[in-house]
């Protein structure tokens, strides 16, 4: 059977991710509706868009004409029920919360036509747990995009026991159309990346502690050493503390002791020190 080609996407949540997110879609020709709880929200994910889309005009990589088109394609909602009535996918990009994930999953099982595809963009929690208040299993899956999401060009998708072939196929089919690569992974908590991506940065962090060297130094090994284009200390300060010690107690809860989150980063999130966003945390960076 050919798949559903995705023409009309919702957005859910238009925050660090989720404007980036109505950003490829609309770049890949979809009609996109971003909403969130509040018209203050709509407008500055709009506005972060239209920033993204003038750096590209800069940069060389898009015309005016381009930015146009992208611009008319987007349209923020205030009301979820409206955002959601008439769409292929929706793309649930709210806090890494089960809850209200849990809570708007249900209440997307009751508002979207049957055949809507419900994907959500969460990072580590497990993507049957948070959309089977839909009822909708086949049609459910994790589609986990990169920060900043109009740059990173990886697309982890991921399947539960239940979805379907024909919605992994929708999926690969607009993943393409945003210039994503793909890759697949199976429901099991911290996916492929968060699980790897931690793993490196618990044992920076355990480096750091044990007094093994530097931040600087730590972060230099893997760089010059692995050639990774940014340390896993470096990173962690980018992501962000608190997410990353959010990410390690539940893997900790699900997965066990190896992912116990080190003292050094509990001290840092209790004192708030959160990386880049509040100015200080392996790093100062003011
Ligand atoms: N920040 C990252 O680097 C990153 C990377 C990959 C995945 N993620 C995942 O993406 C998701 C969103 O993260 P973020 O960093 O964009 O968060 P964020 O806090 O920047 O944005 C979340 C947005 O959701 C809105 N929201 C809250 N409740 C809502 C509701 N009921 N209806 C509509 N909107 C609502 C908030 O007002 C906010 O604007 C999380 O699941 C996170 O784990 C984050």
């Amino acid at each position: 059977m050919k798949s559903r080609e995705i023409h009309n996407v919702a957005v859910i949540g238009a925050g660090t991710m989720g404007h980036g997110i109505a950003q490829v879609a609309a770049q890949a020709g979809a009609s996109v509706i971003l909403n969130d709880v509040s018209p203050e929200f709509i407008a500055k994910g709009l506005e972060r868009i239209q920033a993204n889309l003038e750096g590209g005009i800069q940069r060389g990589k898009l015309t005016a004409g381009d930015r146009d088109q992208v611009l008319s394609r987007v349209a923020g909602e205030e009301s979820f029920e409206t955002a959601v009535a008439d769409v292929d996918l929706v793309i649930e990009a709210t806090p890494e919360k089960e809850d209200l994930k849990r809570d708007l999953f249900e209440k997307l099982g009751r508002l979207t036509p049957a055949e809507t595809i419900l994907a959500s963009n969460t990072s580590s929690l497990g993507v049957a747990r948070v959309t089977d208040p839909a009822g909708r299993p086949a049609k459910c899956v994790g589609m986990h995009f990169f920060n900043p999401p109009h740059i990173m060009k990886l697309l982890e998708v991921i399947r539960t026991d239940r979805t379907s072939e024909d919605t992994l196929r929708s999926v690969d089919e607009i993943a393409e159309r945003m210039g994503k690569q793909v890759i697949r992974v199976k429901d099991f908590p911290g996916f492929a990346t968060s699980r790897l991506g931690v793993t490196l940065g618990v044992e920076a962090m355990r480096m750091l502690e044990e007094g093994v060297a530097s931040a600087e130094d730590i972060d230099k090994a893997m760089e010059l050493g692995y050639k990774h284009p940014m340390g896993p200390l470096r990173l962690t300060d980018l992501v962000g503390l608190d997410v990353r010690l959010a990410i390690l107690e539940h893997l900790e809860r699900e997965l066990g002791d190896r992912f116990k989150p080190p003292e050094i980063l509990r001290k840092a999130v209790k004192q708030g020190k959160l990386g880049k966003k509040t100015g200080e945390g392996f790093y100062s960076w003011t």
